[in-house]
């Protein structure tokens, strides 16, 4: 048996998440290797494909469902990725009553009202072209929205939830549908910082950290899982929350394409998911 854990060209072996998988899966005797998903593979030699950090697709987004649905046995299953690799999936999930963050899909305007907002495309990972706006803002604010526009990109605007300053975003991470671990994310978005790249030069934004979440996350989270599409054949699944203006955790993302799980936060985890894949062959 062989497994291949789909990255990409810029991460040809992965990382530290991957590296722990597949230190895992060797445990339980399987052989896993990384492959670059629009790289040069024969993906009839594997048993299973696991999605993992394939996380330049946001430019190529077609190109990457097309792939995932040509594939004879990937996880989680492509009409997943087809559904979950664009924000608007969020709607879905407002529309089925669970509590997402407030956005604005597509709007004309920067708010004129908002103390804090934050612009971002619905088709994006890593914080990439993402960006954290306030009073006095509206210009660079309105560039930012027209130019993702212009480049016929969905656009999200949402309020700025400050609590992600000092409680962070809690990531909860799912295993067959069952609850595995949780990781705090720390704040990414710094106020004037304009638009984002790939954050990689401050170790401090979104610092990851082992968490025990709230009963009140646990159980928004479980209701997220439920609503969701296809919840029975999800491998995995990550449920990121931010607390909102009263508390209550907001879903800003359900990650199921390719989630970091976090895994080397979390060494049991990284044993379930082992296990999970094994008797998913
Ligand atoms: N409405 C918001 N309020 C506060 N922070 C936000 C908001 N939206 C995004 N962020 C910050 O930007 C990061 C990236 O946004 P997110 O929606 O998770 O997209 P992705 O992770 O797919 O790039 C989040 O982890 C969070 O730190
Ligand atoms: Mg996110």
């Amino acid at each position: 048996m062989t497994i291949a854990l789909a990255t990409c060209s810029l991460l040809p072996g992965g990382n530290d998440d991957m590296r722990a998988l597949i230190a895992a899966l060797g445990a339980e005797g399987l052989g896993a290797e990384p492959a670059v998903w629009d790289g040069d593979v024969d993906w009839s030699r594997y048993d299973l494909v696991v999605i993992r950090s394939t996380w330049d697709y946001p430019g190529k987004r077609n190109a990457f469902v097309a792939w995932a649905e040509g594939l004879p046995h990937v996880l989680n299953p492509a009409a997943v990725i087809r559904w979950n690799t664009d924000k608007r999936y969020l709607r879905d999930l407002a529309d089925a009553g669970l509590p997402v963050v407030p956005t604005l899909w597509d709007p004309e305007d920067v708010p004129s009202d908002w103390p804090e907002y934050v612009i971002k495309p619905a088709v994006s990972i890593g914080s990439r072209d993402t960006a954290r706006w306030g009073p006095g803002e509206e210009d660079e604010a309105r560039a930012h929205l027209h130019s993702l526009r212009d480049a016929g990109r969905t656009v999200m605007v949402q309020p700025y939830l400050p609590a992600v300053d000092t409680a962070g975003e809690t990531a909860l991470v799912f295993c067959e549908g069952e609850y595995a671990h949780a990781a705090r994310k720390a704040q990414i978005l710094t106020a004037g910082a304009g638009v984002q790249g790939p954050v990689r030069n401050d170790p401090t934004r979104g610092q990851i950290t082992a968490t025990t979440p709230t009963e009140a996350e646990l159980d928004v989270a479980h209701r997220a899982l439920a609503a969701l599409p296809g919840a029975p054949d999800l491998l995995y699944a990550r449920v990121d929350l931010i607390p909102g203006p009263d508390g209550t955790p907001l879903i800003i993302e359900v990650e199921l394409t390719e989630p970091n799980l976090y895994l080397p936060h979390a060494p049991p985890s990284a044993k379930k998911f082992a296990k999970a894949i094994s008797a998913r062959l």
